[in-house]
């Protein structure tokens, strides 16, 4: 594998330039391209009609609704939830037939109250409306390391808890979609081992009202399939057999905590003093959601892309992907999770060159000449 700084360098501009035609990717390669610019735009735009009835997944995180300006994604109330809604039947156009849309989305306040705003659920029930969507599962995301917010009601007044869980929405044109769970086994926690290697256990009805068979817990699945369930503090135990953590890790309770530990994408932006997107989604969360309802060769869609986690996460599990974002400096900058030998098509405002090997060995003068007139300095690959 190639690596950014040692094998090949890239410079991105601060700008993309004026006129930039947002349908051509900013980058792509075998398996997908990465375009820069506003979703409904690019989604609109002639060359992605290609991709119309494609995409298996639908996979993203949305801007939400924010109490204060930022860039993209300011919309508030009524204003947002019609931009929100208004995504459905344009994101439903590029499904397969027995697609998914996956959507994971934080929760939002009310400014200067301490009450939660519902505009995220109305935005959410009106886009399942103007889809002709169905919610096949709700999950939520347990962030551990989110720090304590809404700041003002959960660290100085002490009247709210930590917002500390994001819902994602699993949703399909059919009842049926493509998945299977066989693929996002769990391990079995230490005591249901025990139990499948011994075959003992109480069987019977429990106070819980549940009736455990003779042979129910006797047969091998290779894993725990995950069950449903809402919250880590109230985890249900079935006789101790499967433990708060296991659960909770084995569940469509997700806990995956986004410390952006240290990682290509990161260290390709502090090496070139960019920003690195702030909202990143857990690898382990997009790995999750591929695994379950997507198979190789596959195309996945992310219109809101950021550092593009998505499309990253989609190649090295052998997936196609379409990604989009309109921020120029995320867009062009999620490069950096990718293999530079991977990269087939750049912008022409990101140039890529070869770096000079200093550990080559010493050429002749004729192969010198060769070398240096065909790799270091000169772009790699421009569209
Ligand atoms: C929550 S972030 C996505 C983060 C991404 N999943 C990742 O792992 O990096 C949402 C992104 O949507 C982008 N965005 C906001 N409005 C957009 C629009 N209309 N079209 C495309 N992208 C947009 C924002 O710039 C932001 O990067």
């Amino acid at each position: 594998m190639a690596h950014w700084g040692e094998h090949y360098e890239i410079k991105i501009p601060e700008k993309s330039r004026p006129g930039r035609r947002v349908s051509k990717p900013i980058y792509a390669t075998e398996l997908g391209a990465m375009y820069c610019g506003l979703a409904e735009k690019v989604l609109k735009s002639q060359p992605l009609k290609c991709l119309h009835g494609q995409a298996q997944l639908v996979f993203t995180s949305p801007p939400f609704p924010l109490n204060t300006k930022k860039r993209y994604g300011n919309l508030q109330g009524k204003q947002y939830i019609k931009w929100f809604a208004s995504f459905a039947p344009l994101l439903k156009k590029f499904l397969a037939p027995n697609g998914s849309i996956v959507i994971e989305i934080g929760n939002a306040w009310e400014p200067g109250r301490p009450v939660m705003s519902t505009t995220v659920l109305q935005a959410f029930l009106r886009f399942l409306e103007k889809g002709g969507l169905h919610l096949c599962q709700e999950f939520v995301w347990y962030n551990s390391a989110r720090l304590p917010s809404p700041i003002e009601w959960v660290n100085k007044e002490r009247i709210r808890v930590k917002d500390a869980f994001t819902r994602i929405w699993w949703m399909s044109p059919t009842d049926r979609p493509k998945a299977d769970n066989r693929r996002i086994l769990r391990e079995y926690s230490p005591s249901m081992k025990r139990l499948i290697e011994t075959g003992k256990y109480n069987a019977g009805l429990r106070p819980a009202q549940y009736y455990i068979g003779e042979e129910s817990f006797k047969t091998d699945n290779n894993g725990a399939i995950p069950p449903n369930v809402g919250d880590v503090d109230g985890v249900p135990s079935i006789d101790r057999i499967v433990t708060p953590k296991d659960f909770a890790e084995a569940t469509n309770l997700l806990k995956a905590a986004n410390t952006g530990s240290r990682d290509a994408y990161r260290e390709f932006c502090v090496d070139r003093g960019a920003t690195i997107h702030p909202a990143r989604m857990p690898k382990s969360l997009v790995e999750f959601f591929l695994k379950f309802l997507t198979d190789k060769g596959d195309l996945i869609l992310d219109p809101f892309g950021g550092s593009n986690t998505t499309g990253a996460i989609a190649e090295d599990m052998g997936r196609r992907w379409a990604s989009v974002e309109a921020e120029w400096a995320y867009a062009a900058h999620s490069i950096g999770r990718f293999d530079p030998e991977r990269i087939v098509e750049v912008d022409s405002d990101l140039s890529i060159v070869e770096v000079e090997r200093k550990d080559e060995v010493a050429l002749d003068d004729d192969q010198a000449t060769a070398a240096s007139s065909s790799s270091a300095d000169m772009p790699l690959f421009t569209s």
